[in-house]
């Protein structure tokens, strides 16, 4: 198995756990989206970007920052799986808005590891995209369950990675 570069986005540290707790299923090097270099992406040919919503629907603020140098890097032959933590009780017509502004800017890679809704409620999000999330969706304060649910997303995307 190739390393894994691990890069989360987080407000309040919602997501740093979540990271952290996908991360130790690799041999990875996981940062924080504030550290991210177009050095980082450059050195793994197997990514995982793992970030929060906030505000109305807006990707995670140092993972936005960030966006100009994702623009960058050169993603052809490389694998990304994503990873969006929000919240469907509060905000259940943005839930995991934030995801999708990854999309233009990560062209030729092989994007891995959409998952079906499995039980989450909400009313719309914009990372709900042919009858499946572009990733990961975790529910952090509300889903008691979430570590079962990233475990076999894990399991999942492992022949990827
Ligand atoms: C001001 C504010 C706005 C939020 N907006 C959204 C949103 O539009 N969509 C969503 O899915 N979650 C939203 N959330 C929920 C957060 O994404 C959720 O609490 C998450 O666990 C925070 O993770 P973090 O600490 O890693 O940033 C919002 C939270 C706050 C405080």
């Amino acid at each position: 198995m190739a390393k894994v570069g691990v890069v989360y986005g987080t407000n309040a540290g919602d997501t740093k756990v979540v990271a952290e707790y996908i991360a130790k299923n690799f041999d990875s090097e996981i940062i924080n989206a504030k550290e991210l270099t177009l050095d980082f992406l450059n050195s793994y040919d197997k990514l995982i970007f793992a970030a929060s919503t906030h505000g109305h629907g807006d990707l995670q603020k140092d993972f936005k920052t960030k966006l100009d140098i994702i623009a960058e890097a050169e993603f052809g032959g490389k694998t990304l799986a994503l990873v969006g933590v929000g919240g469907q009780v509060k905000h259940p017509t943005t839930f995991l808005d934030g995801l999708v502004e990854f999309l233009p800017h990560i062209r030729g890679v092989k994007l891995v590891g959409a998952t079906d809704i499995d039980g989450y409620a909400f009313k719309n999000s914009l990372s709900f995209i042919n009858g499946k999330f572009i990733g990961l969706a975790i529910d952090y304060k509300n889903d008691k369950d979430w570590q079962a649910r990233a475990d076999k997303w894990v399991e999942s995307i492992k022949s990827e990675f």
